[in-house]
């Protein structure tokens, strides 16, 4: 018996996970990459890209009907306003890119590695840029929302500081 709501959705719902930003990242040395801020003008197609290649096959977005649609709209969107964003760059263009927009508590969007560029700690290096700036203007919380089925991003978040939000399962 169920007192209360319930619903059933075919979309994964995502979990609110939220991390101290001053809890230490690891120092990561990367002789190929830069990591920097992001030019929103100039690196805004670079990103586009790369965010559509990736999350073209990612949930929630494969489910979709019309997944590039949805995921270009939502894109533009993001890079009109992104708040601060960092980007690793390499030889081959931009191959990882983080937006963390200017909400009350800011919070990670669009954490994307390029599939050939995994496991070589290039969101951990973005995360450690994004915390730095954040403690370094005094904010002391940074957010993200993870689909509860993407094990691999749940299971990054967890050992890198992030725990479940209070109320994990209240709206992003
Ligand atoms: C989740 C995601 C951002 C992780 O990016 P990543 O750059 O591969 O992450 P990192 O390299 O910082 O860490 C990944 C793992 O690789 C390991 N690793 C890093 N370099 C390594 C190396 N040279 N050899 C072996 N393992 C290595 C790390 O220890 C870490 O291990 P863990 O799984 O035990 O935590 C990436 O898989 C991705 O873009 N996924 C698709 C989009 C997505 O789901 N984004 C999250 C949105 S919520």
């Amino acid at each position: 018996m169920i007192e209360g709501e319930a619903w059933l959705s075919s979309r994964p719902r995502p979990l609110l996970l939220c991390r101290p930003t001053n809890l230490p990242v690891p120092e990561v040395t990367l002789n190929d990459v830069e990591i920097r801020t992001i030019d929103a003008r100039s690196d805004h197609s670079d990103i586009a890209k790369l965010l559509m290649n990736v999350w073209i096959d990612e949930e929630p977005y494969r489910c979709l009907e019309d997944p590039e649609a949805a995921l270009q709209a939502q894109i533009q969107r993001s890079l009109e306003d992104p708040g601060l964003g960092v980007i690793a760059y390499g030889e081959q263009g931009v191959c990882a890119a983080v937006l963390v927009p200017s909400t009350a508590v800011p919070a990670l969007m669009w954490l994307t590695v390029r599939r050939d560029a995994r496991q070589r700690w290039l969101a951990t290096a973005l995360l450690r840029a994004v915390v730095e700036t954040l403690s370094a203007h005094g904010t002391n919380e940074l957010a993200t929302a993870v689909s509860a089925t993407n094990l691999p991003s749940l299971r990054w978040h967890l050992t890198r500081g992030f725990q479940l939000a209070p109320d994990p399962l209240k709206e992003a």
